[in-house]
């Protein structure tokens, strides 16, 4: 408005006082923005800008819970996410999915489980809050969500109020009960509402893929699933890791393909395929939503999700995802450029045999080079770190050789000297 104002005052005809020039170029510039909203309502909206700058980090109930949810539950895993270190390893967003919401009233307010939620979603989102992190919740473009609570179809706005009271700060949208309605078109409208209720809320597509969000929910949301839910199984966790492989240049700072939420934890892999599973979720720069019992984690675990230089690859601020430099079909090279000209390079053993393979540092290094277009590389002015061992690679010469178990991966990082 400011700057229209200004532009008007400049360009009115002088024929009056300073103040008269300034009254009439403010109501001017009211007059068109007026205008502007009612011919096009769509015209102020927009996505809450600067949110999820790198991959959303945090707690998902549903891999482990489904729907027997609880404030209880709610506030133990707030509790632990505290008191493991998890917090400090960077996740901050404790996400309650499907069956907190029972009914809607005679104004079509939602009505939230009072058996499991006594105390209201507000009182949740305060607690989560007083302990520095964040709160989101679980909701549905079609009418109803997939374990047929009450969707948001037709209670966009109300319901974007709702939580913006409640203090919701992130908001995961699923796509059941849509039947035919337009994916982009719901998409845009929630996001419409979210903005218009004025709390910055990361909004979280699932959509499944179904409709390429990748091709048009960067302006919608901060992140869009890629694929139907994941299974706590090394097939179903290589199947979707696959299909992440054509959506590299959809992924940025702000706007994040999702693979789904972590399994690590759940008990369906051994340690070295949750040990995978983390590390290519880090190196696609996917969202890290962990998916299993904080409160009840072996060391293994809590080592695997708290791998802090695993962590950093993921947390990049150039925010690109990993492409694939070499696929051999068991054995695959994934390169993630990082910022300052660093790169992590992970390579990958899908077989069920243990590999042996001799690497060429060099070659890794100018391959990334070839997919991004970036300076020639210098190999001598990096040094290759272990990501899991957590200590520097001895290289002699440019070739290092390294044995492979199966299902397993070698993250390097190469860190400029
Ligand atoms: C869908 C989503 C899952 C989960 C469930 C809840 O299947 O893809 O992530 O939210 O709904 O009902």
């Amino acid at each position: 408005m400011k700057r229209l104002t200004l532009l008007i005052f400049r360009l009115w005809p002088a024929n009056c006082s300073h103040s008269a020039k300034l009254r009439q170029a403010r109501l001017c510039a009211l007059l068109i923005a007026i205008f502007t909203l009612v011919l096009f309502p769509g015209a102020s909206a927009q996505k809450f800008e600067k949110l999820a700058q790198t991959p959303p980090m945090g707690w998902n109930s549903w891999n482990k819970f489904g729907c027997d949810v609880s404030e209880k539950l709610i506030m133990e895993v707030a509790d632990a996410m505290m008191n493991t270190g998890m917090a400090d390893a960077g996740y901050e967003y404790i996400v309650i999915d499907d069956c907190w919401q029972v009914d809607r009233d005679g104004n079509g307010e939602i009505i939230v489980d009072k058996e499991r939620f006594p105390h209201g979603i507000k009182y949740l989102a305060d607690y989560i809050h007083s302990k520095g992190l964040k709160f989101g919740i679980y909701s549905c473009a079609g009418t109803k969500t997939c374990q047929g609570r009450p969707g948001g179809r037709g209670y966009e706005f109300q319901d974007a109020r709702t939580y913006a009271r409640w203090g919701v700060d992130y908001l995961k949208y699923d796509w059941c009960y849509a039947t035919t309605q337009n994916a982009e078109a719901s998409y845009t409208l929630m996001r419409d509402a979210l903005y218009k209720a004025g709390r910055p809320i990361v909004f979280s597509l699932c959509e499944w893929g179904t409709a390429k969000p990748w091709e048009w929910a960067g302006k919608v949301g901060h992140l869009w699933r890629t694929t139907g839910d994941i299974v706590d199984r090394w097939d179903a966790m290589t199947d979707i890791f696959d299909k992440q492989k054509d959506l590299v240049k959809y992924a940025g700072p702000g706007q994040w393909n999702d693979p789904d939420m972590l399994e690590v934890g759940n008990g369906g892999m051994t340690t070295e395929e949750y040990k995978t599973h983390f590390s290519l979720w880090c190196m696609l720069a996917s969202p890290l939503m962990a998916g299993n019992d904080l409160r009840d984690m072996t060391k293994e675990t809590l080592e695997i999700l708290t791998n802090e230089e695993m962590i950093a690859v993921n947390q990049d601020t150039l925010g690109k995802q990993a492409f694939c430099a070499r696929d051999n079909g068991d054995y695959e090279i994934w390169i993630k450029k990082l910022a300052g000209d660093e790169k992590a390079v992970c390579l990958l053993n899908r077989s069920d045999e243990t590999k042996s393979v001799e690497v060429n540092l060099p070659a890794l290094l100018k391959a990334t080079d070839n997919y991004w277009s970036t300076d020639p590389y210098k190999p001598e002015d990096y040094t290759v770190r272990d990501i899991w061992e957590h200590k520097d690679v001895k290289t002699s010469g440019t070739m290092i050789s390294v044995t492979l178990p199966p299902h397993s991966v070698k993250v390097y990082r190469f860190e400029k000297k």
